[in-house]
């Protein structure tokens, strides 16, 4: 313990309180973290009015250790301290304080600091308080602006300069798939907790590889497959792990979208192999996971793909994220991965199972959607209807009353609660993100590995390399188990 401080304990052990003013101050800063270039730590001596003497020691770091408020008085006749606070004062007087870089400022990089801002008011119990310290992204105008419109500390257009801050504690990729790995290793190297955009690499590889990297360095992880977060979909999960739809027999899981299906969207990163896998990465990914999560592992697929619109105008540096258009007037490149995806697959629990995604489609907006069938009833859910479960069960006696009602998301649902206190009051895709980045930085405090994590990101890219297979072989492909 530093000399100040025992001097100022001896100090405020010494002395009476009788309801006084402060009269002198005197304070210390310090680091407590090696290599931290902010005082994250502070002692401060006070004399009042009447003589007493009194010690506030005020921390961002200790208050990790969940001490929260706590006071001590000292009289003639003894001690006061502030035990008999109720549960609820207490558990509000604790705040957890953790600094956020994010990288890649485009759709995803300000949606994922929309969410952070979001924690202490969504979940305010927690006491987790984000701290935005910086935004990257390589186009300059992008980091500022986002800066500015989330009040990150200041901006960088070198995504390095995220991971030498000492003051980052955790990171959201949100960069292009390609750059994945590079970040993810770099993070991973300077001790930093990783919330990863999903695919968590260019390539199924490539999330093994990150994954790896994360496992050596020991930090926690987390990746964006948001859709898991929907109240009703944790719903379903619970149903099912309760066993209520009996034992399952099928399972039907796909992602139609047609954010690409205009034929002048721009030939952004998406549609180039060198930068990454098409549908199989972007919308497929959360597919799989899905399936996992509500079916279990995944052993054989056999699978197909397609690219059906084979040459998009090239983008000006700085335009084109993901929605942007051109025109076929100017210059045109080729699409050189997958529009389309189908699989057959085999689960583990011997569950049959129907995947399908799609980016150029017509008609489905998002439906990305699961069907699950067991011996006792049914569950389907699509995300263009969110908010609404489709239940079934079996009712041999009376078959009139068979089939599929409706849910409503309501309070009773989890993580519902947090955003209205209403049934049939909607959340929207942006609250789910919240939930995520919620459940990725609980798990930063409890220090425990959430899910999904990496390992569940490689559990993926494992299913993923049996369909690139098939691709090849025409055939079905075991699926390799993770590491
Ligand atoms: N979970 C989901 O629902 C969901 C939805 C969309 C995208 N994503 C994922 O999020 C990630 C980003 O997608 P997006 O739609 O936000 O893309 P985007 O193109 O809108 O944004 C990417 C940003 O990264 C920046 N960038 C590129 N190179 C950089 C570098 N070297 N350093 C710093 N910044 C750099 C770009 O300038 C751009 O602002 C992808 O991995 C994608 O698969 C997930």
């Amino acid at each position: 313990m530093p000399e100040t401080t025992k001097r100022a304990k001896r100090k405020v052990r010494l002395g009476f309180i009788t309801g006084l003013e402060i009269s002198e101050v005197s304070a210390e800063l310090s680091s407590i973290v090696p290599g931290r270039r902010v005082d994250d730590n502070a002692h401060i001596m006070l004399r009042f009015n009447n003589g007493a003497k009194g010690m506030m020691w005020v921390s961002m770091v200790a208050a990790g250790h969940m001490h929260g408020l706590r006071i001590r008085v000292y009289g003639e006749k003894g001690r006061r301290s502030n035990h008999g606070f109720s549960q609820h004062r207490r558990y509000r007087s604790m705040t957890r304080t953790i600094g956020i870089g994010v990288i890649g400022m485009g759709w995803m990089g300000e949606v994922h600091s929309r969410s952070y801002r979001a924690i202490p008011d969504r979940f305010h119990e927690s006491g987790i308080f984000p701290r935005l310290v910086v935004c990257a992204d390589q186009v300059e105008a992008r980091a500022q602006a986002a800066q500015q419109r989330f009040g990150f500390e200041r901006s960088t257009t070198d995504w390095r300069a995220v991971m030498a801050d000492p003051t980052v504690e955790a990171v959201s990729v949100a960069a292009p798939n390609g750059m994945h790995l590079e970040i993810n290793r770099a993070a991973a190297q300077a001790g930093k907790h990783i919330l990863c955009e999903k695919p968590v690499g260019r390539d199924p590889q490539e999330t093994i590889q990150s994954a790896a990297a994360a496992r050596e360095a020991g930090v926690l992880t987390f990746a964006g497959y948001n859709y898991r977060w929907a109240p009703l979909v944790q719903y379903a999960r619970q149903l099912i792990a309760e066993g209520k739809l009996g034992r399952m027999t099928h399972y039907h899981g796909r992602f139609l979208n047609g954010y690409a299906g205009d034929p002048n969207g721009f030939l952004s990163w998406r549609f180039e192999q060198e930068h990454g896998l098409g549908t199989l990465s972007d919308l497929m990914s959360h597919v799989i996971d899905m399936a996992h999560m509500l079916a279990g592992p995944i052993t054989r697929v056999t699978s197909d793909q397609e690219i059906f619109i084979r040459r998009r105008p090239i983008p000006q540096a700085g335009s084109g994220t993901h929605y942007d258009a051109g025109s076929s007037e100017g210059p045109m490149g080729d699409v050189t991965n997958e529009d389309y995806v189908s699989a057959l697959v085999h689960f583990e629990s011997g569950t049959r199972g129907m995947l399908e995604a799609c980016r150029v489609i017509n008609g489905a907006k998002c439906d990305m959607s699961f069907e699950v069938h067991g011996t006792k009833g049914a569950i389907k859910w699509n995300m263009e209807h969110m908010n609404e479960l489709q239940l079934q069960w079996r009712n041999d006696a009376n078959p009139a009353e068979d089939g599929y009602t409706t849910l409503l998301s309501g309070p009773a649902h989890p993580y519902h609660g947090h955003f209205n206190p209403a049934w049939g009051l909607n959340l929207g895709y942006d609250d789910l993100k919240v939930i995520e980045a919620y459940n990725f930085l609980h798990s930063i405090v409890t220090r425990q590995q959430g899910e999904p994590g990496f390992a569940e990101a490689e559990a993926v890219a494992r299913v993923q390399q049996a369909i690139i297979r098939s691709w090849e072989s025409e055939r079905w492909e075991a699926v390799e188990s993770s590491s």
